[in-house]
């Protein structure tokens, strides 16, 4: 392959810059030419093609954000959008593609495959719901993000004797949340795969309250009930006082912490060697300390799932 194109799709996360600086450093020092393709696939289709040199990346490793833009862009499913952009591609003789980021942007990559151009998935999402990957880039900044907040949280919890419910990202996965909350010593976690039950979230913080415990944390997964409402009933059923905050996007900014770092570089390495062994409609996936690939096809058949041991283990320290 002679020249190999990099993009960043779908919600940012912190690492996604080390994961392109990692793919444009292999690049140049394999002697392939690199383009930075600026705005996801709506920069792909509207050929935002910009040729990297050794500086192009400089100084960004450490810097959350993507330095490439990125952009939600439905219409990439419609085929005659798709042939628009691999003539973009072709224009300036680009043949391959990494694309960096959640599943919704693998199925650009796998049609782009199917379509003769060989793309390579790269999973950079804090929200780490995708199969068959110990980690996607940037779970872990928003993570230690998240355990700040609720750390901050617990200081003025404590002072006011009040429960604290905090709201976290992750769409459907719970991955932050019983993470966080384990962390951070909260009493319940709610997600998807523990279910959502006021009444039993009532009855806990009732025991709580009765076993002289003078403040409590809740984290929730976003999108399971409007956490205000869910605070007003807490109070009224306990008599416990209750703020409900929502961390929102800063959970998705910040200076990708070392963890986040060193997988978007493996990552990124990783995805330009399987380009250049001819290979694509592969996702580049973590298992232990090994970085490998994955079909695409396969992690589409399969859904994250977070171990039960860790939700026992939160009930065992409450
Ligand atoms: O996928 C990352 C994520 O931050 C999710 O956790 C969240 O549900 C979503 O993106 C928010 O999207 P937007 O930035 O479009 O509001």
């Amino acid at each position: 392959v002679k020249s190999i194109g990099v993009l960043t799709s779908g919600g940012d996360a912190p690492g996604m810059n080390a994961a392109v600086r990692a793919v444009a450093r292999t690049c140049l020092n394999k002697g392939i030419d690199v383009y930075g393709v600026m705005l996801g696939f709506k920069g792909l289709h509207e050929g935002q093609f910009y040729k990297f040199n050794r500086h192009s990346t400089r100084n960004i490793i450490n810097v959350g954000g993507t330095m490439l833009k990125s952009a939600r862009f439905p219409e990439f499913a419609d085929p005659k959008i798709r042939e628009e952009a691999i003539e973009q591609m072709k224009k300036i003789g680009l043949e391959a593609l990494v694309v960096i980021g959640g599943d919704g942007s693998y199925h650009g990559a796998l049609e782009l495959t199917k379509m003769g151009v060989n793309c390579i998935g790269i999973p950079g999402t804090i929200d780490n719901d995708i199969p068959d990957t110990d980690y996607t880039i940037g779970f872990d900044t928003a993570l230690n993000t998240i355990v700040d907040a609720l750390d901050k949280l617990r200081d003025t919890s404590g002072s006011h004797q009040r429960c604290t419910i905090l709201e976290v990202m992750g769409r459907t996965c719970g991955d932050l949340a019983v993470n966080a909350g384990l962390a951070a010593g909260a009493e319940i976690i709610v997600t998807n795969h523990t279910g959502f039950d006021e009444q039993k979230i009532i009855e806990q913080l009732r025991l709580s309250k009765a076993s002289d415990k003078k403040h409590a944390i809740v984290v929730i997964t976003e999108h399971i009930t409007d956490v205000h409402e869910l605070a007003k009933h807490v109070e009224e059923a306990t008599g416990f006082e209750t703020r409900a905050n929502v961390l929102g996007h800063m959970q998705r900014g910040g200076r990708p912490s070392a963890r986040d770092r060193v997988l978007a570089s493996r990552m990124g390495i990783k995805a330009v060697e399987l380009l250049e062994e001819g290979k694509g409609g592969l996702c580049v996936v973590q298992h232990g300390e090994e970085i490998e690939s994955e079909p695409i096809l396969t992690l589409f058949e399969h859904k994250r799932q977070v171990p039960q041991g860790m939700y026992d283990d939160v009930l065992k320290l409450r």
